[in-house]
């Protein structure tokens, strides 16, 4: 394609042009009218079903289902140069419902009409470069994607707003009244869908399930706090995934989960920004990305296959997934030889990375499916999983932490991840990584203070190692008076006070005082 690199692209803060002042041959594009041909198609049994319904599984055979646009073929009619251009321009455009994972509408859900789409501020999260001494310490530069940037919190926040749109679109054209939207949770789904369906008001009430003791108490405050129905259940998240479906085969409820294929084409958008943000130049990188219920890796795939199809990009990444060696099924199956491998769900247990710790991940088979597909047109060796422990996890989430970064465990996952693939030779050193911090740092903030305290050990086997520790110190002030307890102080007290706690912190930080 030849366009230098001109560093990172990343989302203006102001929107610096009127429309009128854009190219005359884009403006007729910067606002997108209804297009495609959308459709379900059954992984199963490769039926196809209209678009304006929700399914979830295919009335046919009970099939897992994707949406696929028939007239895809058509984004091929422009040269790959036109979609850069466009989408670089609408970067600028101030309108909001292309502002968010629908700047690249012709992509994602051509259907939706932008009247209905619900936007929030989710997508477009910054790149982060890792700081040279953390790049050094883990062997390798390498970026970080901050999805902890987005409304709740979450990458999560990319699916719903596309799910969220479509369903405000239906409601609307099928006046159907007050819709049920339900999913199970291990607490960032859960919370991007009550915030989302909370925007809708009355049209849209929010029901949430969660494994009880198993969701943060961050994450269980959010569908709280935007009035969702919240029930705690027994179990792990495949026993609360368990119900919900149940829910969703025998009752009239919108099933907010990522079986629901709207949220996997709005997850679509985390490979359409990195693209952008590297300039449409992806060969020589590696998306390092944690492995839970599978949807995530899934819609990369999946946005990459269309960028590229379509010659919006120069090549395809290395994936590199990442699995806990405590919730590892996704890990398991591809360690299998190739032709033989078969799928199995496995018994979870306990571990930090909380939000992907699931046995049997529902979107196993688009995955399946979708890395065949990558390897056909990336390579043989363009799709990896390697799984890392609990302890290189904990130790991953501090070390980005303590370097400018704010990484949830996910984000520990992967970088894990990231070291996991270094020392197995999956990087060569011309290649970039780029890691995937599904969360924001404070969502995950008890695993942190829990290591801090070492009360990590009996449950996730986590030793603290000193170094890494960090807790609140108090100083002994010997007889100064002290505002404890809300005590007023007279001016002499407060003097006392002032200078007794300002030579201790000073002799704990070694200060040297001035001439
Ligand atoms: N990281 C975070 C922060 C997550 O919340 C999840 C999944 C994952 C990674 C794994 O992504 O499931 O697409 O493979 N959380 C779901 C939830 C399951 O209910 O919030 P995945």
């Amino acid at each position: 394609m030849g366009r230098p690199s001109t560093g990172l692209r990343q989302k203006p803060k102001n929107n610096p042009m009127l429309a009128v002042d854009f190219p005359e041959d884009l403006k007729p594009f910067l606002a997108p009218a209804p297009g495609g041909d959308m459709g379900y198609d059954c992984l199963a049994c490769g039926a196809r079903h209209a678009p304006d319904q929700l399914l979830y599984t295919c009335p046919a055979c009970g099939g897992l289902l994707m949406l696929t646009d028939r007239k895809i073929g058509r984004l091929r009619d422009k040269p790959g140069s036109f979609w850069r251009r466009l989408f670089d321009h609408r970067l600028m455009l101030n309108l909001q419902a292309v502002r968010g994972v629908f700047t690249f509408h012709e992509f994602l859900a051509p259907n939706v009409p932008l009247a209905d789409i619900v936007y929030l501020g989710e997508g477009h999260t910054p790149v982060v470069a890792a700081p040279p001494v953390l790049a050094k310490t883990v062997g390798a530069p390498f970026f970080v994607k901050m999805e902890g940037q987005n409304p709740s919190a979450s990458f999560k926040d990319r699916g719903m707003a596309a799910a969220l749109s479509m369903l405000n679109h239906l409601v609307r054209v099928k006046n159907m009244g007050q819709v049920i939207a339900v999913c199970a949770s291990t607490g960032d789904t859960s919370a991007a869908a009550a915030l989302y369906a909370s925007s809708l008001g009355s049209a849209v009430k929010s029901a949430v399930l969660l494994p009880q003791g198993r969701v943060t108490p961050q994450q269980l405050s959010q569908p709280l706090g935007a009035g969702a129905a919240v029930f705690e259940l027994p179990g792990v998240f495949d026993d609360s995934m368990k119900v919900v479906e149940r829910l969703s085969e025998r009752y009239q409820v919108a099933l907010l989960n990522s079986k629901n294929p709207w949220r996997v084409l709005g997850q679509e958008s985390y490979a359409y920004e990195v693209a952008q943000q590297f300039d449409y130049s992806l060969r020589d990188k590696v998306l390092v990305v944690p492995v839970g219920n599978a949807g995530n890796v899934t819609a990369i795939l999946s946005g990459l296959l269309k960028f590229h199809r379509a010659s919006v990009t120069d090549g395809l990444p290395k994936i590199v997934a990442v699995q806990s060696t405590r919730a590892n099924p996704v890990f398991l199956y591809y360690r299998q030889p190739e032709g033989r491998r078969s799928y199995s769900p496995v018994e979870v247990r306990p571990s930090v990375a909380q939000a992907a710790m699931i046995g049997d991940p529902v979107s196993f088979p688009r995955l399946a499916a979708l890395s065949a597909a990558y390897e056909q047109e990336a390579g043989p060796s363009s799709f990896f999983v390697v799984e890392v422990d609990e302890t290189s996890i904990m130790e991953g989430m501090l070390l980005a932490n303590r370097h400018g970064l704010t990484v949830c465990t996910q984000g520990g996952e992967c970088m894990a991840g990231l070291k996991a693939a270094l020392r197995e030779g999956l990087i060569t050193p011309s290649e970039t990584p780029v890691l995937d911090s599904t969360a924001h740092a404070l969502k995950f903030v008890d695993f942190q203070n829990a290591y801090f305290e070492g009360r990590l050990k009996n449950e996730y086997g986590v030793l603290t190692r000193p170094e890494l520790a960090n807790q609140p110190r108090s100083l002994d002030l010997g007889p100064a008076p002290t505002p404890a307890g809300g005590r007023s102080l007279s001016p002499e007290e407060r003097e006392l006070f002032v200078s007794a706690a300002a030579e201790r912190i000073a002799k704990a930080l070694g200060l040297a005082g001035k001439e």
